[in-house]
């Protein structure tokens, strides 16, 4: 509170900005907003001058008038076209920039300095103190993005503003806007009515999660399409707020849905429906025919009169050669072309398709496997397949956007709690993707200039409703906001941490369906003085951790953790959050199984990939299992491609009787369990084979008595995925979790 002239108290905001601007010096005095308060601006500047304006006039009861306490001044001295300078003193607030996207950022900020209750016109107060400031910013990278998914489910026109309007909030200037794929068709194309009438439908959808045995359906027919005019509206609509919508029509791959509608498309015309489950499938866009490009070109044209975008995202991805291989026009193709095999082919498809757009002055942006048989000569590489895709494209001159599963796949789970709702797989918390830089270290500094910057994604094959893409992308969009506009220097966990906590109440006043995890209690096993013990922490600093050892829930009356607990025996921790009142967030429960490896040594090689190195070796005997869902979750460790060889040391012969454990075969997300695994004594070797099969867990014991100092597995990789699943021709993934002795 401060009091104004009147020696009435005033509600001040302190500045917790996302993403945090580059500069910022704030001074002691306030500025007052309330109906004396005028505006004025230049020309170029009135989208977001007017912006500004009805923010304040709908959010509270304030009028602005026309004389120039606020005023927007265009500065061509300001480097970066997106960058600006706010300025807020006593008697004025100045904002400077060189365009109006510029100035649209300034208010962005501006905005979060206001309460909260500007967001719903809850504002009740006649005036408001701000913080007088001075903020000097400007994006780290040009291209900061959101994409979401709309072909596996659909979200209103009205949802898809709200989200454009969130991402506008934290200066993300792109949304990629997946529209096509196998399980539906969602721009409307005049030329092609059955792409409306057939492949805009499915006959039902999967219940479930994919890998749920047996396959179960609902019954309900589903789908829709976005009109032209629908289309136009959105993109309007983005472009008042400075934010380019970029279409993706996907080919050849996950085309199932407009072969369905034209089976003349496919190699074989065989009839097939729009697909009704979720993976990679064999029906893809014929590369023989002429007719498919006629077709191709048809919808691009269309395309192209609804965005002015620079770019088109024409897919590229996880595109099946097998129908290509037994196709007489794509095998015709590749003789005519002189074309080595069928990665040439579809790098051939690409290159038809970039000609035609680049004619039509248009971009292409491809997922990474558009490098594979070469790559189209002006295309921009989007990485999302690891980061070595983004390397390789860099190192062609290549510009280049990250957006790599690990780090940038909101629709992977956010959280071990098992409360969470279903996700396709994997474990990405708001602490990882804040880690992420998106420069890759493999690049050097003239490399690292074709990085265009990093793309959060949002895949729907599991998120059904508006109010779930909410949870799955708040709060990681505004960690992703935040490593794409921040400076490296400027960022801190920690820090951003506390500005999300005060974030959420805007959040909440937007009604975004954010998911907290804030008030979560992570735990880690670590050595006090050589006993196994193990910590709790939580993100936010001035709450407490109340916990039980016997497995009853924590309550109020638990007692308060205050340092690491001892390990020696089974036990089963359950911890939570809480204030003076009540608990905060959900339970946290770590179950320990005091085995013989416990606390003992152990090496790994090699050492596991550094994106899923969980708590290291330590971890694979720290009596803690890995989540039964979340492959990404600190117990498991995973190996790309590589063979690995674990060498446990129990420091002294011991006598044993089984080792057990487990690996994960999320076949969608690249994952194999091993054909077998060979187990070395002090003086014998044992190998058992582990049986193929589809569970997304797969347990293995060795069963026998035996004496031994030492045990070392060795685990061959997968091999080469095949041709037809995910990620086929690349080498699998193994993961691996505890490593139980007893
Ligand atoms: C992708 O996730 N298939 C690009
Ligand atoms: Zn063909």
């Amino acid at each position: 509170m401060i009091f104004n002239c009147d020696q009435k108290p005033t509600e001040v905001v302190a500045s917790q900005i996302i993403p945090v601007p580059n500069e910022k010096v704030v001074s002691e005095s306030y500025f007052i907003l309330s109906s004396n308060i005028g505006m004025q601006y230049d020309v170029a500047f009135k989208t977001s001058a007017d912006f500004l304006k009805t923010f304040i006039e709908e959010g509270s009861s304030i009028k602005i008038k026309d004389n120039n306490d606020i005023t927007f001044i265009k500065d061509e001295n300001i480097k970066n076209p997106e960058g600006y300078q706010l300025e807020i003193t006593p008697s004025q607030i100045t904002i400077k920039a060189k365009t109006d996207q510029g100035a649209s950022y300034a208010v962005q900020t501006l905005r979060q300095l206001l309460p909260v209750g500007f967001e719903n016109g809850s504002f009740a107060s006649r005036e408001i103190a701000i913080q007088c400031l001075k903020i000097e910013d400007a994006p780290r990278f040009q291209y900061r993005g959101m994409h979401l998914d709309v072909a596996r489910h659909m979200f209103s026109v009205e949802f898809i503003k709200k989200y454009i309007d969130a991402l506008a909030m934290l200066k993300v200037n792109t949304f990629h806007w997946h529209l096509t794929d196998d399980q539906g068709w969602r721009i409307e194309i005049k030329k092609y009515p059955k792409l409306q009438q057939t492949a805009a439908f499915r006959d039902e959808t999967l219940v479930g999660h994919f890998s749920d045995q047996p396959s179960t359906y609902d019954g309900k027919r589903y789908g829709g399409f976005y009109t032209q005019e629908d289309i136009k509206d959105v993109v309007a609509y983005a472009k008042n707020r400075h934010i380019k919508v970029i279409p993706e029509i996907e080919m050849p791959g996950h085309a199932q849905a407009a072969i369905a509608a034209y089976p003349e498309l496919g190699c074989h015309e065989d009839s097939i429906k729009v697909a009704k489950t979720w993976g990679v499938f064999d029906d893809i866009f014929c590369a023989g025919k002429d007719e498919i490009f006629v077709f191709l070109q048809d919808v691009l044209d269309e395309v192209i009169t609804l965005f002015p975008s620079k770019y088109i995202h024409i897919g590229g991805d996880e595109a099946p050669k097998t129908h290509w291989k037994t196709c007489e026009a794509c095998q015709n193709r590749i003789k005519k072309e002189g074309l080595k095999d069928e990665h040439e082919l579809q790098s051939y498809f690409i290159q038809r398709i970039e000609k035609y757009l680049n004619n039509k002055g248009k971009q292409i942006i491809g997922w990474d496997e558009i490098l594979e048989g070469g790559l189209a000569p002006n295309a921009t590489v989007m990485s999302w397949r690891g980061t070595n895709g983004a390397v390789e494209a860099a190192k062609q001159h290549h510009n280049v956007i990250m957006t790599p599963t690990s780090h940038c796949y909101f629709d992977y789970y956010q959280s071990t709690n098992k409360d969470e709702p279903l996700a396709i797989g994997g474990y990405l918390p708001l602490e990882k993707v804040y880690s992420f830089n998106p420069i890759p270290e493999a690049l050097n500094q003239e490399e690292s200039q074709y990085v265009l910057g990093v793309q959060g994604n949002l895949w729907t094959e599991y998120i059904p409703k508006e109010n779930q893409v909410e949870y799955m992308v708040f709060p990681r969009a505004l960690a992703m906001s935040e490593i794409a506009w921040s400076k490296r220097e400027n960022i801190n966990y920690e820090d951003f941490v506390s500005r999300v906590e005060a974030f959420n109440k805007r959040l909440e006043a937007l009604e975004i369906n954010y998911a907290n995890h804030l008030y979560e209690v992570e735990g880690e096993l670590i050595s006090e003085q050589g006993v196994p013990s193990y910590k709790l922490e939580t993100l936010i600093k001035d709450k407490i951790i109340r916990f039980t050892t016997d497995g009853s829930l924590p309550t109020q009356e638990s007692q308060v953790y205050k340092k690491p607990i001892p390990f020696t025996e089974d036990m089963t921790i359950t911890a939570a959050v809480f204030n003076e009142k009540k608990q905060l967030g959900t339970t946290f429960t770590e179950t320990f199984n005091y085995h013989k490896a416990v606390g003992k040594n152990i090496t790994l090689n090699p050492d596991p990939s550094k994106v899923y190195s969980g708590s290291g070796a330590q971890g694979l005997i720290n009596g803690i299992s890995g989540s039964d869902s979340r492959y990404g979750d600190k117990e498991w460790l995973g190996f790309w491609g590589d063979d690995v060889e674990i060498t446990i040391d129990l420091g002294k012969a011991m006598e044993i009787n089984s080792i057990k454990t487990r690996f994960y075969n999320g076949q969608g997300q690249w994952i194999y369990a091993p054909k077998k695994i060979e187990f070395t004594f002090d003086s014998e070797i044992e190998s058992i084979n582990i049986p193929n099969t589809n569970d997304i867990l797969v347990n293995t014991s060795f069963n026998r008595k035996l004496k031994t100092r030492f045990i070392k597995l060795k685990i061959p990789n997968y091999g080469v995925i095949p041709e037809g699943r995910q990620g086929s021709g690349n080498k699998a993934w193994t993961f691996i979790d505890e490593i139980i002795i007893n």
